[in-house]
């Protein structure tokens, strides 16, 4: 059977209290409909059709780069309602599960374990035992233990609001079938909607069997109505990516401050300290050690690389052994090779320091071609824009640039150089020489410093 995913998403989120619509609002930067569409994606489901309504051009505008069939729900008249406008474009011998774009944690080995259970003849409900069941609809059985009916709260029993076991609202069944019960739905209830719900004692009338079974851990299924319960979601999100990573062999120092937003790539022997955050496409080699409080966004770290606390390293690749922070900035399309050290309060932009090479305190380096075993000295500036253009710096290899120098790009100095301290360059400096550009020393001779008049 073809596997056909709905996605239902066209609910207002009143509570989140946001001009955004609630499924654009992100677990780890990324929209919680986009997590369900990705896992929807991970099931290899021929179509997922995504049923959107409130602010649905933003949410389609946001999340046009996925593959998903949009279909409108212009008045939101029930769960039941939102499925009847995606079932005409899907076809009898198709099967299909229902998801929700504000319950983004559900698993895929969990929706395996659901759309296996569904034949012919028998459909699935995802549902479960909650200590405090109040909200949702419950899972009613007989005395055989077989699957009734479901009972929304508002229109259940006081017998029934007894129930422990609920309706988690995802399920799996045959689209013919489907089709059939939702041409018979009305909405004489509690709340005057067209309950999705209302179909299980259909079915059951139908004598097709309900199969139930339950999540891997309660945390799937939790939907998020409000700020609080993002939150909490966000948390169990990074908890397992966290899981994930030390499963992998990576030592984090304490998981539960630790956040990924993006995809992590990891070597053996990693070791992440307190408050670090990884965004965007990150790879991190073998042996390499990351310090608290550091940031790093789309950058590819090599092996055996010490990254001191307190650093923002962003869209650069680092090559084995390099030495960073702490307090370093590291900024798009930099590149240090081997064994570069980067200390405290250095900025680096769009440059490329040479193996061995380093520039160990207070600098600010940009548009940079540096060659290897370079030595900059402290308070060193490449004056890289003239207001107007970018200007590019190169340094040939062995150069020593002394203390507070500014390189007035566009310069070059020359292979083992020496720029003596506080100099500013305003010419290429030649090869293998001193070069300097620094007003002459003067001591005045029985100089005396002044009094206070009376
Ligand atoms: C629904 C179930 C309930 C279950 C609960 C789990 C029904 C009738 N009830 O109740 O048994 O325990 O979910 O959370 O299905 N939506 C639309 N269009 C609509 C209405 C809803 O797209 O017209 C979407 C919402 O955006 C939301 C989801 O469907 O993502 C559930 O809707 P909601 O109104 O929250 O249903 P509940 O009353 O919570
Ligand atoms: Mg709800």
């Amino acid at each position: 059977m073809k596997l056909a995913i709905v996605i239902l998403a066209a609910g207002q989120g009143t509570r989140m209290k946001s001009k955004l619509p609630k499924v654009l609002h992100t677990i780890a930067e990324k929209p919680m409909l986009e997590h369900v569409i990705d896992t929807a994606q991970s099931l290899g489901s021929h179509e997922v059709h995504v049923v959107y309504g409130h602010g649905g051009e933003q949410v389609k505008k946001c999340l046009s780069h996925l593959k998903v069939h949009w279909i409108e729900q212009a008045e939101q008249l029930g769960t039941g309602h939102a499925v009847q406008q995606v079932i005409p474009a899907i076809s009898d011998n198709e099967l299909v599960l229902i998801l929700y774009g504000d319950v983004p944690l559900i698993q895929t080995n969990t929706l395996n374990t659901l759309i296996q259970m569904v034949d012919d003849n028998t459909m699935a409900l995802l549902t479960a035992e909650l200590v405090n069941p109040s909200g949702y609809g419950r899972i009613v059985r007989d005395a055989q233990g077989e699957v009734t009916q479901i009972a929304e709260e508002k229109d259940a029993t006081e017998l029934q609001r007894q129930i422990n076991e609920i309706n988690t609202g995802i399920l799996a069944v045959q689209a013919q079938q489907l089709r059939r019960w939702l041409e018979r739905l009305d909405n004489q209830n509690a709340q005057g909607e067209y309950y999705l719900t209302d179909i299980i004692a259909m079915a059951v009338s139908d004598k097709v069997t309900i199969k139930t079974t339950a999540p891997h851990s309660i945390s799937e299924i939790e939907g998020i109505n409000n700020k609080k319960q993002l939150a909490a979601v966000e948390r169990v999100y990074q908890l397992r990516q966290a899981d994930a990573l030390m499963l992998q062999g990576v030592s984090l120092r304490d998981p539960a401050r630790f956040d990924v937003r993006g995809d992590v790539t990891v070597g053996q022997d990693v070791t992440i300290d307190v408050n670090v955050i990884l965004e965007g496409h990150v790879t991190i080699g073998s042996g390499t050690i990351i310090g608290a409080h550091t940031i790093i966004k789309d950058s590819a770290i090599g092996d055996n690389v010490v990254i001191k606390s307190h650093c923002y390293i962003e869209g650069a690749t680092i090559e084995e052994k390099c030495q960073i922070g702490p307090f370093a900035r590291v900024r798009p399309e930099t590149h240090l090779q081997q064994n570069a050290r980067i200390g405290n309060f250095v900025e680096i932009k769009k440059s490329q320091v040479g193996i061995n090479s380093k520039v160990n305190h207070l600098s600010y380096i940009g548009d940079t071609i540096m060659g290897n075993d370079v030595n900059v000295g402290a308070g060193t500036i490449t004056c890289n824009y003239d207001g107007a253009n970018k200007h590019q710096t190169i340094i040939g290899n062995k150069a020593f640039i002394g203390s507070d120098t500014q390189l007035v790009a566009p310069v070059t100095v020359g292979e083992g150089a020496t720029i003596g301290a506080g100099s500013t360059l305003t010419h290429d400096a030649p090869a293998g020489q001193l070069t300097l550009s620094r007003s002459e020393q003067k001591t005045r001779k029985g100089w005396k410093r002044p009094v206070k008049s009376s």
